[in-house]
């Protein structure tokens, strides 16, 4: 397992050598969501959104393969919640006109992972929790786990206590 570097507040921080690690920590991640949770995916191209997704798509036990819905916006997979999968790459300047369509009520039964979601502004940036990637390639990935809500602080409260091997504050 990943390890954990610290956590203060509101936040998780967590290194992680490989890919498979980052999944596990997503996976862990998705065994305490909640219907309704909303999680920005920050990093730079290549930092591990993507894996980060497929991870979290596995804990919630989504049989599916999860890739990069770049050419849909959002892909929509069936789990124990349903997982919303959106990534804004491709988005512009025309990104704070669609955002309004982006997340629509079918959100509040499932869980929406969204990659890329500095690209807007309004109710898609507000997510519960942000978690930033720093580090590419071959580089140890320094993944942190940001509260941004009640809601964020709640999931990520009962993240630390399912994760093995770690430190109670
Ligand atoms: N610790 C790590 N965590 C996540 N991915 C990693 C890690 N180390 C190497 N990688 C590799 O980096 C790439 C990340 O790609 P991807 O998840 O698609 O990035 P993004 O969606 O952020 O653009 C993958 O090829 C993956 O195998
Ligand atoms: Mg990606």
């Amino acid at each position: 397992m990943a390890e954990t570097v610290s956590d203060v507040g509101g936040r998780v921080r967590v290194s992680s050598a490989s890919a498979a690690e980052t999944g596990r920590l997503a996976s862990h991640l998705a065994g305490v969501a909640e219907a309704g949770d909303v999680i920005a995916l920050r990093g730079d191209l290549g930092a591990g959104k993507t894996q980060f997704a497929k991870g979290f798509a596995r804990g919630l036990g989504v049989s599916a393969v999860v890739n990069s819905p770049s050419f849909t916006l959002m892909a929509e997979y069936s789990g124990r919640l349903p997982l919303f999968h959106l990534d804004l790459y491709r988005l512009g300047g025309a990104a704070d006109a669609l955002a309004g369509g982006l997340l629509d009520e079918r959100q509040a039964a499932g869980v929406t992972l969204i990659e890329w979601a500095e690209r807007l502004d309004g109710p898609v940036g507000g997510a519960d929790l942000e978690v930033r990637f720093e580090g590419v390639g071959d580089e140890i990935r320094q993944i942190e786990l940001h509260a941004r809500t009640e809601r964020g602080a709640r999931c990520l409260a009962r993240m630390r206590a399912a994760m093995p091997g770690e430190d109670q504050p």
